[in-house]
């Protein structure tokens, strides 16, 4: 269980951090508008646009030896140094290609490609995941096993995966976070716990939806794989990365035959991707740099995760349980917030809700009338349905904020959620 965090980030710093995103309090028709749909893509970074647009401008191929090409070279060099300390990846390889579905599809097929065991995976799984672990069954005749969700709290017990590994399993497939119901899971204790079943088995993270909000530990949490995607974490759309053990790294996989046998980026490296994700991590830095005067990269990195995640806790705590003068969620009349089990423990920034007598797209044009983008997840999505049949919902608004979201835009926002639940149509 993860303590409870009330502090919001120290006024200084907190504008420090809001002037560093673009959009974040007016949408780009430069209307005032309230971004709450950050599971979705995050808001982006100024530093990380730049970064991208300056490496984007210059044709020069890294692989020669003038100086432009040796200074591309060393940006591909230490973003992917960079990768690396965020995931705390000590061996392996860093893998890249256009998104994070694509490589979860390269890795799991890899992995699975001896015939004739079977495959772990959840219920709760995003599709990039999900299908392919599917689209391995079928493939390599393996069993497919899925593990059963919780409805309370919207996560995986262990339990329910740890039954299904034999020493036939090949591969478990687990979510770090679900970008649907927010539960986290505790990998290092679930990692740990799979491999006392089945040392062989592979451990597969979907770490998108866990990356920006919190620590993440490849070395500690001893997993064979975890992927991320930039555009969820504050940065751009058009790349995923993935830590690889060294194990996974070296398995037959796609691969052009001049490059290092663990190599897994087919082609050329896009520099502006690798300066992107550079100015992502000197910005959860700079938050690190205010608690901890640490010269140490790593150090700081988990210093200001830790830090955004406290923050973020801190939002989620008043959303639920309100502000002196502002009541929260849990106290309107005709609002559920789902998972509640799991809210503020184990929980990512992400409410679910539903509201009596109003449908959940419904719900979304409400708040889209006073300026506030949030998102219903509904059945009629293939992204959307087996995760909520798996809690037994049909629909649910989700709501996710970030942590450069200040007390005002969560007062503003129980203003509008309690007339919404009281279906009045003031303006705030
Ligand atoms: C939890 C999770 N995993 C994986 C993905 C897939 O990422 P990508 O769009 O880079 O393939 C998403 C995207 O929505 C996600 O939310």
């Amino acid at each position: 269980m993860s303590e409870r965090y009330t502090d919001f980030f120290p006024e200084d710093l907190q504008t420090q951090l809001n002037n560093s995103f673009y959009f974040l309090k007016q949408d780009v028709y430069g209307i005032d508008r309230i971004f709450f749909e950050n599971a979705g893509g995050s808001l982006r970074l100024k530093a990380a646009v730049e970064a991208q647009a300056k490496y984007s401008a210059i044709p020069d191929c890294p692989e020669r030896n003038h100086n432009v090409a040796l200074d591309i070279r060393n940006v591909i060099a230490k973003g992917t140094e960079d990768i690396s300390l965020f995931l705390n990846a000590k061996d392996g390889a860093i893998a890249s290609a256009l998104t994070a579905s694509k490589l979860m599809f390269e890795i799991i097929s890899a992995v699975a490609s001896n015939p004739n065991g079977n495959i772990v995976t959840t219920a709760i799984e995003h599709p990039s995941s999900y299908d392919a672990c599917q689209f391995a069954s079928e493939q390599f005749q393996h069993e497919l096993r899925v593990a059963k969700a919780d409805s309370a709290s919207g996560s995986i017990p262990l339990s329910n995966i740890v039954d299904l590994v034999d020493e036939q399993t090949v591969l478990v497939s687990v979510i770090l976070t679900s970008n649907i119901t927010g539960a986290m899971h505790d990998i290092k204790t679930y990692a740990k716990a799979i491999k006392e079943k089945n040392p062989n088995t592979y451990i597969i993270v979907d770490g998108v939806q866990g990356a920006p909000h919190g620590v993440i530990d490849a070395s500690d949490w001893k997993i064979d794989a975890l992927t991320i995607a930039p555009y969820k974490m504050f940065g751009n759309r058009g790349i995923g990365y993935a830590y690889l053990s060294e194990r996974i790294a070296s398995l037959p996989h796609h691969r052009l035959q001049a490059t290092n046998p663990d190599n897994w980026n087919v082609g050329s490296p896009t520099p502006a991707h690798f300066a992107s994700f550079t100015a992502i991590i000197d910005y959860i830095c700079h938050i690190g740099s205010y608690y901890n005067h640490s010269s140490d990269r790593r150090t700081l990195i988990v210093e200001g995760m830790n830090r955004i995640h406290h923050q973020e806790q801190a939002i989620l705590h008043e959303l639920i349980n309100g502000t002196s003068d502002t009541p929260g969620i849990k106290d309107l009349e005709g609002v559920t917030i789902h998972f509640e089990k799991a809210n503020g423990i184990n929980q990512d920034l992400i409410l679910a809700l539903t509201f009596e007598n109003l449908s959940c797209s419904e719900v979304v044009k409400e708040y889209g009338k006073h300026n506030i983008l949030v998102y219903a997840r509904e059945s009629a999505s293939h992204y959307s349905k087996r995760i909520l049949d798996a809690v037994g919902l049909d629909a649910i608004v989700r709501v996710s904020p970030i942590h450069c979201h200040s007390k005002e835009d969560i007062k503003a926002f129980l203003k509008v959620t309690h007339q919404i639940s009281s279906h009045l149509n003031i303006n705030v």
